[in-house]
């Protein structure tokens, strides 16, 4: 499936459906969609806003024949809703549900389409042309890799008319941007959606290490022997319960300038399955739980995106990669582990153990010497119990940079919220023996684990992002699907390309 731009006129192109949008409260159409209507003899506002009263409420839809008076065969009338609600983050999830609707019920191969909203509510040409191309992409995405009889879309091309040769050239860098960001997507959704008994630790390395090759990315990977002289001792006592070797990768973007403006470090949880350990999770629990290595497949995701766009931002991804299995072999309760800073850990709960792989990673971090750390992870089931499926968690120590991160998001598409990390939450950490245990009481979990979390990095400039709820869905959102979401690959995508 193509998504391309044209300047042409829309009474002009040859396709199976042309896709006009119009508000609910203002019927206006475009300068060249009312071309449109002048060569159908008024077939859109008389005949389906006048007289059948087409209301154009947000997401909803007519498909009329045009009777060859133009050379599409079919107009698709998309209500828009009220103007002051529709923003570039609406239009994306209306194109998702229209691209599902062309696709499966249609049958169109061949869509063309205006730039919604870019006259009507003067989105920026570019803007628009990028939403319209995530709410396309993301929408068709499909994970059929293990079923016999494939998905395979009818749609092959889907051309956006532009009316003059500026808003062409500006929709085509929203396009490409749009590809980018989705094809990254894609990516990690794929690896989130990936079965454990396939999407191992040594895999995933080898998969990251196949995409540094075709990127031009630095590539090293870690194995048990060498991280044990690295002193990742939290890391690898949660790994230690299962039969595959645990591995540490380290992605290295370097833009083609000496002096980067900034440099930044990624890292994702990668518990390629949690069955809690020891503390085993009930069945229900467990069901998902290949979901957990989430945030190494989000900032693999993001380097890839960031390898296409080349900013001038040094990007590294880090990932401490295992399994948490309860066997003869597995860290158990009580036990006490020198985490890589020094500091020891009295093992509370073996269910908390992204926590464990993360301290590790941070003090790994703390030796690159970057500008700001960001790890994002599957952490907590007291962040779904907070902010639901819909809404990412974001805590850490500098508020200016959270701010800076949440809007982003808001940007992007996508919604996080601050929980708050105080420092006396710390005594919910206390243990009798250790310096501190890996978990608190039951409450306030999301923030207590990133209170343990800030335990093991110096860096001022910190963020801990909860995806826990996020990462995978079992409802659809917005433009999403349900299953994994990709969701952050483009705030912090976005996040990046902004420095
Ligand atoms: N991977 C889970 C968190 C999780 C739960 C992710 C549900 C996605 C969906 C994490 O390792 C975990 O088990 N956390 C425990 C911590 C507790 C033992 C303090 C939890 O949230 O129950
Ligand atoms: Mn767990
Ligand atoms: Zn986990």
């Amino acid at each position: 499936m193509d998504i391309s731009v044209k300047n042409q006129e829309l009474t002009g192109i040859l396709s199976n459906v042309l896709v006009i949008g119009i508000f609910e409260d203002d019927k206006t159409l475009s300068s060249g969609a009312k071309r449109v209507d002048e060569a159908l003899l008024g077939l859109i506002s008389e005949q389906i806003i006048k007289k059948e009263g087409f209301k154009a409420k947000f997401g909803d839809s007519v498909v009329v024949p045009t009777n060859l008076k133009i050379p599409s065969d079919k107009i698709m009338l998309a209500g828009l809703g009220k103007k002051k609600e529709f923003d570039t983050s609406k239009l994306c999830e209306l194109m998702s549900k229209l691209i599902k609707q062309l696709d499966k019920t249609l049958g169109a191969k061949n869509i063309s389409c205006e730039l919604i909203g870019h006259q009507g509510a003067n989105f920026d040409a570019q803007k628009c042309a990028e939403a319209m191309s995530i709410g396309i992409l993301a929408g068709m995405y499909d994970f059929d890799k293990y079923k016999t009889k494939k998905n395979i879309p009818q749609i092959k091309k889907i051309r956006i008319a532009t009316e003059n040769t500026k808003d062409e050239k500006a929709a085509k860098a929203g396009v490409n941007t749009a590809k980018i960001l989705c094809s990254a997507m894609d990516f990690t959704k794929d690896l989130i959606n990936e079965p454990a008994q396939n999407a191992t630790p040594e895999e995933i390395a080898q998969i990251a290490k196949n995409m540094s090759e075709d990127l031009g990315l630095t590539f090293k990977v870690y194995n048990k022997k060498q991280l044990q002289q690295m002193n990742f001792n939290a890391f690898l006592a949660v790994g230690q319960g299962s039969g595959r070797e645990p591995k540490f990768i380290h992605l290295t973007y370097k833009p083609a300038s000496k002096k980067p403006k900034k440099k930044i470090v990624l890292i994702g949880k990668g518990i390629t399955f949690d069955s809690g350990g020891l503390d085993i999770k009930p069945a229900n629990s467990m069901l998902t739980m290949k979901t957990d290595m989430s945030g190494c497949a989000t900032v693999l995701g993001v380097i890839q995106a960031i390898a296409a766009l080349k900013p001038d931002v040094e990007v590294l991804a880090l990932s401490a990669l295992c399994e948490n299995m309860p066997s003869g072999m597995s860290y158990k309760q009580g036990d006490v582990l020198v985490a890589k800073n020094g500091k020891t850990i009295e093992v509370d709960n073996t269910d908390a153990e992204g926590r464990l792989t993360l301290a590790d990673v941070l003090t790994y971090a703390d030796e690159l010497d970057a500008d700001e750390v960001i790890d994002i992870a599957t952490l907590t089931g007291a962040c779904i119990v907070a902010l639901g499926q819909n809404i990412t968690g974001i805590m850490g120590n500098n508020p200016e940079m959270i701010k800076r991160i949440i809007k982003t998001g808001a940007q992007s598409g996508e919604t996080l919220w601050e929980l708050p990390i105080f420092d006396d939450m710390q005594e919910m950490l206390k243990s009798d023996i250790a310096d501190m245990r890996n978990t608190g009481s039951r409450f306030a979990g999301a923030s207590v684990a990133g209170r343990f979390l800030q335990n093991f990095t110096k860096s001022k400039n910190w963020a801990h992002l909860d995806i826990a709820g996020t990462a995978f869905i079992d409802k659809p959102y917005k433009e999403l699907n349900k299953g994994a979401t990709g969701v952050m690959v483009r705030t912090l995508t976005n996040y990046i390309m902004s420095m």
